[in-house]
């Protein structure tokens, strides 16, 4: 079976929630602590062993593409002050991968968004990872995701419990254990039987909600390209996982990191807290401000 060594990042959406900061900053570039989110996600794919990193990108959005390019002025700068350290971390992060960028024209949906990055995937396996979401923690999903999928073959995505408060957010599955003991722990699998996009909480097939993290057989392209617009006129993933699903090819993986959704104000914050906490330059700090602000509070 082929190994998974190329993802797709879909990076093209308007990140109308981050309104006005993103009315000229991608929200990928965003940075928490000293990383734009989009590095974070990128560092993932890497440790999965991704060679081929394809990031869909749109009009406004060329900040990720020169992040991932020579910068001469900065480099030259620090290396004429002696900021090895700094230039180390720069040119680390250009030579992480084969970063291919490929323009989604218009802001079609999620689906049509993977769909964009098929001429350099062909029929290989694949992961997707969106850009705005952050996972902490060794192994990473992409990794147990990309393991689990070089045992079978099946395609396997994340899987989270959600609030049911919180699921008209999510695309969510109704999803059959695939073998007994505890329902949310770390790499629990399943089989996904059904799948509704962003559900009210009495049209949920249940509370298990899929976060941005995908390995896919080169099949699913085909169970795109033959969608029609689905939730809110978008070419929706959810409904070619369904395709899959109809197939009994779709399974999914409780995992063990700790996720941020970085494209919400909230989750942006609470990345910013949590990794500036662990970051060796402001961990200290950081505490002692939280400290103080507790008491006030
Ligand atoms: P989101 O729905 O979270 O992104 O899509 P958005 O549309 O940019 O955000 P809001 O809701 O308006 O604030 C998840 C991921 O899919 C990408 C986004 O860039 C994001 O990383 N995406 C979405 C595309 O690349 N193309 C699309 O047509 C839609």
């Amino acid at each position: 079976m082929k190994k998974v060594r190329k993802a797709i990042i879909p990076a093209a959406g308007l990140g109308t929630r981050f309104l006005p900061a993103t009315k000229t900053i991608p929200k990928e570039m965003l940075p928490v602590v000293d990383k734009p989110t989009i590095l974070y996600v990128v560092e993932e794919a890497v440790r999965a062993g991704i060679e081929d990193i394809v990031i869909i990108s749109g009009r406004g959005k060329t900040a990720i593409e020169d992040f991932f390019d020579n910068s001469y002025e900065v480099q030259d700068k620090l290396s004429k002050d002696g900021k090895t350290h700094l230039l180390e971390r720069i040119e680390k992060a250009k030579n992480l991968a084969n970063i291919i960028s490929i323009r989604q024209k218009e802001a079609l949906g999620l689906g049509h968004a993977v769909l964009c990055g098929r001429p350099v995937v062909g029929d290989e396996p694949f992961a997707v990872l969106l850009a705005d979401e952050i996972m902490v923690g060794t192994p990473t999903v992409t990794e147990e995701l990309a393991d689990q999928f070089h045992k079978t073959g099946i395609s396997t995505i994340a899987l989270m419990e959600v609030a049911p408060s919180e699921v008209s957010k999510y695309g969510i599955v109704k999803a059959e254990p695939m073998a007994p003991g505890l329902l949310h722990h770390p790499g629990k699998l399943f089989n996904i039987t059904q799948v509704v996009e962003k559900p009210s909480a009495s049209e949920a097939p249940s509370t298990l909600a899929i976060p941005g993290r995908y390995v896919f057989e080169g099949a699913i392209f085909e169970e795109i390209k033959n969608l029609s617009p689905g939730k809110n006129g978008e070419i929706q993933l959810t409904d070619a996982i369904l395709k899959l699903a109809q197939k009994g090819r779709m399974n999914g993986m409780m995992f063990s990191a700790q996720r941020f959704d970085a494209g919400d104000k909230l989750g942006y914050l609470k990345a910013n807290i949590e990794l500036g906490l662990i970051h060796p330059e402001t961990g200290d700090g950081l505490k002692e401000y939280i400290k103080y602000l507790a008491k006030k509070l």
